[in-house]
C-alpha cells in the first residue's frame, strides 16, 4: 500500500427534511451568497425550503450556473460577490452548481482571473462553502475537485479547490430528476468507482471490496432508480453511492487511473454530450485497449461483479468487458462515439490536444495522445 493522508473534513447531513437545519450549520454573522442552476430547484421545492430556512439571514441569490459550469458565467458572480463582500456561499444544485461554486469561493480571495486558478489546478485559499446536493453523480459535495469549462475556447479542466464545510443529502430531492439524468449520475459513480479500482490487483484487499461494494449496490439498485417510482431507499442508497464513490475514502494507498474521465472531459468540452454519458462510452475502450495492462483486475472485477468464472483468462475478460458494456445499456445509455454522432473529427482533435498539452493519464501514465486515439477508435 501506498503512503497518503486522508483528511475530509466535509460534514454529510443526511435525510429527510434536512433542509431545514441550514441556519444551525451556517454561522449566523456571514454574508451569504446562494448559488443556483437554471432552475430545477424551483420546480421542486427546494428553492423554498431553502429560502424558508435562511428566513431572516444575510444573503444574496446568483443564479445561472450551467450543467458544465463556465468561467464565462462564474466571473460574473465573483465581481458580484466581492462587491457585496460575500464571506459564505451555499451551493443549491448538483456537481455543476458546487463545482462552480468551488471556482467562486477561490476567486474571491483571488487577484487575477478565475481562469488562471483552473490552469494552475490548485487553488491557494477559498471562502467557506456548503452544499444542499440536488442530483448525484459526481461526489463534489463531499471532495475538493471541481471541473470548469471555457466555453469561448471548448476546454474543461478539473482544478483541486475546498471540501465543503457541509453538505446536506435529502434523497427525497432526487425524486423530480428526469431519468437521463438519473442513468448518468449511476454510471458517473460506477466510472469513478473503476477508475480507483480497475488499475493493478494485489494494492489493498479492503479498498477492494469497498469499491466492489460500491459497484455491487450501484448494479443491483439501477432497475428500482430508474423505475417510474423509485422508492425513498433505493433513491438514498444511490445518494450514498455516488458520495462514497469519489469522497477520498476507496483511493487510500492505491493507484488510479482517471484516462476514461480525461478523454470524456474532453469529448463533453467539444460536443456538450452529458458527462456520465461520455464515460459510458469512453470506458469501453479503455478496457479494450488496457486489457494486458489490466488484466489481473478485469479477472478479478468480472469474477466477484459479473459472476464470470468458467473458461479461460482470454475469454473470461471477453465476457468481463461485454458485461460492463452490457451495464451502461441497461442504463438505457450509448456506449459507441457513432451512436452520439461522433467520429473521427473529434478522435483527432482529442489526440491533438493531448499530445499538445503532453497529458499523460492512467495508472501507469502512459494514456498520450497516440493511446487515447487508439482508446477512442476502440469504441467508434
Ligand atoms: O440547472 P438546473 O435547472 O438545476 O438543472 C440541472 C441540470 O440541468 C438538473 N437537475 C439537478 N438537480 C435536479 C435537476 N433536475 C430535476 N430535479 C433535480 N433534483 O440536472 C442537470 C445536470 O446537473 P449537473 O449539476 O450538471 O449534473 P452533475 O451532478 O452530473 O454534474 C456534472 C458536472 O460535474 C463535473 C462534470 O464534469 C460536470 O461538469 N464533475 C465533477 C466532479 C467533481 N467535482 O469531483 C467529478 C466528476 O467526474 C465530474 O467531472
Ligand atoms: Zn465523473
Amino acid at each position: 500500500m501506498n503512503n497518503f493522508i486522508y483528511h475530509n473534513p466535509t460534514e454529510l447531513v443526511f435525510g429527510k427534511g434536512q433542509i431545514a437545519r441550514l441556519p444551525k450549520l451556517i454561522p449566523a454573522d456571514k454574508r451569504i451568497m446562494v448559488t443556483f442552476g437554471g432552475g430545477s430547484v424551483k420546480r421542486n421545492g427546494v428553492y423554498d425550503q431553502v429560502v424558508r430556512a435562511l428566513e431572516g439571514r444575510d444573503f444574496i441569490e446568483f443564479w445561472g450556473i450551467e450543467a458544465n459550469p463556465s468561467v464565462e458565467t462564474l466571473r460574473k458572480a465573483i465581481a458580484l460577490g466581492k462587491e457585496r463582500k460575500v464571506d459564505f456561499l451555499l451551493a443549491v444544485g448538483g456537481g455543476s452548481v458546487i463545482d462552480g461554486t468551488k471556482l467562486i469561493a477561490a476567486g474571491l480571495l483571488y487577484d487575477g482571473d478565475a481562469w488562471e486558478i483552473v490552469l494552475r489546478g490548485r487553488a491557494e485559499k477559498s471562502v467557506p462553502l456548503a452544499t444542499v446536493l440536488t442530483i448525484s453523480a459526481t461526489g463534489s459535495e463531499m471532495n475538493s475537485g471541481a471541473v470548469i469549462s471555457r466555453y469561448e475556447t471548448k476546454e474543461k479542466y478539473p482544478f483541486s479547490g475546498d471540501y465543503p464545510l457541509f453538505s446536506i443529502l435529502d434523497p427525497g430531492v432526487l425524486h423530480s430528476l428526469p431519468k437521463r439524468q438519473i442513468a448518468c449520475g449511476l454510471a458517473d459513480t460506477f466510472v469513478h468507482v473503476l477508475e480507483q479500482y480497475l488499475t493493478a490487483p494485489g494494492q489493498s484487499r479492503l479498498m477492494d471490496r469497498w469499491a466492489e461494494g460500491i459497484l455491487h449496490t450501484v448494479f443491483e439498485i439501477a432497475p428500482e432508480a430508474l423505475s417510474d417510482n423509485p422508492d425513498y431507499d433505493v433513491m438514498s442508497e444511490y445518494m450514498l453511492s455516488a458520495t462514497l464513490a469519489l469522497n477520498d475514502m476507496i483511493r487510500m494507498g492505491v493507484r488510479e487511473d482517471w484516462a476514461t474521465h480525461m478523454i470524456g472531459h474532453e469529448i463533453t468540452a467539444l460536443h456538450g454530450l452529458t458527462h456520465g454519458a461520455t464515460l459510458a462510452i469512453v470506458i469501453n475502450g479503455t478496457l479494450r485497449v488496457l486489457r494486458e495492462q489490466k488484466r489481473g483486475k478485469l479477472l478479478q472485477y468480472g469474477e466477484r461483479i459479473w459472476g464470470i468464472a468458467g473458461g479461460t483468462e482470454e475469454e473470461r475478460i471477453d465476457r468481463t468487458i461485454a458485461a460492463n458494456e452490457a451495464f451502461f445499456r441497461s442504463l438505457g445509455l450509448s456506449t459507441r462515439l457513432s451512436e452520439e454522432g461522433i467520429g473521427e473529427e473529434t478522435v483527432a482533435e482529442i489526440e491533438r490536444r493531448f499530445n499538445a498539452g503532453g497529458w499523460k493519464y492512467g495508472e501507469e501514465g502512459n494514456v498520450d495522445g497516440v493511446m487515447a486515439r487508439r482508446i477512442l477508435e476502440a469504441c467508434l
